[in-house]
């Protein structure tokens, strides 16, 4: 089984030396648990050895990110000079835009092997609003109703078809494939579109959990298929090299 290296120190050993290549791996958790670090690192790493990378944004612009990514030491300016990195913004006001489209060119231009969505949840939530932009992007019959705007509150079963449809369209483009969505803080609950975490390949949950008078970060692997994955719930920091995860059994980060 050939394997994607996160390169994030520690994170490797969890998963067998990395995700297995191709897959489709949702990182879930609340806000501010480090998941764009994560997919940051992630493209980083690989560019840097060899596995170019494209980052949708779609909850945040790629200067932001990019300026985000700098106070971990990591210059994605440089590497998207040098077109090992693509920043493909979904221009979510436009609602003509062909999503999957852009970013399989992307892929392409650079011959990525990696992507991050960042975020799954947004986009479901963006295209639940607009249905006609929905039909648009899965059905190319469906092109006549652009101007109806959903006003009424999506539904579970609607989130659960265009988080299906998403992933649907996401995985014939191959790359090893960070989906960044919105989770819990109770380990074990069901992600909101109540879909996503069956039909991706692999889970891993972000938590930041008080414990006594502060919180700590930590993940889990919920699922990694084809992998031997860690069973440990895995404290870690973020550093100014980003994120380092704690070995299993190990509790380093003790003060
Ligand atoms: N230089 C730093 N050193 C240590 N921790 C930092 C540093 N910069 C940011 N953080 C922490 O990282 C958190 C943000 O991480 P990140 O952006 O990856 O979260 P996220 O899970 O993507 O959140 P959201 O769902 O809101 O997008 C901040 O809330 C802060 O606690
Ligand atoms: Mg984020």
């Amino acid at each position: 089984m050939e394997r994607c290296s996160t390169g994030v120190t520690g994170f490797d050993d969890l998963v067998e030396g990395g995700f297995p290549k191709g897959s489709m791996i949702l990182l879930t958790g609340s806000p501010g648990t480090g998941k764009t670090i994560f997919g940051l690192q992630y493209i980083y790493n690989g560019a840097m050895n060899g596995e170019n990378g494209v980052y949708v944004c779609i909850e945040s612009t790629p200067e932001a990110l990019k300026k985000q990514a700098e106070n971990f030491g990591m210059d994605f300016e440089r590497l998207e000079k040098e077109g090992k990195v693509i920043f493909y913004r979904v221009p979510t006001d436009d609602r003509k835009f062909g999503i999957f489209k852009k970013i399989f060119e992307s892929v392409e231009k650079i011959h990525a092997k990696r992507m991050v969505f960042d975020s799954l949840a947004t986009l479901n939530i963006i295209l639940g609003r607009f249905v006609s932009l929905w039909d648009y992007e899965t059905s190319s019959a469906a092109s006549s109703n652009l101007e109806k705007m959903r006003s009424s509150n999506i539904n579970s079963f609607d989130m659960m078809v265009i988080a299906n449809s998403i992933i649907e369209q996401l995985r014939p483009i191959g790359t090893t494939t960070l989906l960044i969505t919105y989770g819990s803080e109770n380990p074990g609950s069901m992600a909101y579109d109540e879909a996503s975490e069956f039909l991706c390949d692999g889970i891993i949950d972000f938590y930041n959990l008080p414990i006594g008078i502060k919180y700590s970060r930590s993940m889990r692997i919920g699922k990694m298929r084809s992998t031997n994955n860690s069973q440990y719930i895995h404290e870690f920091r973020i550093t100014d090299k980003g994120i380092v995860v704690s070995p299993a059994e190990a509790i380093l980060f003790n003060e």
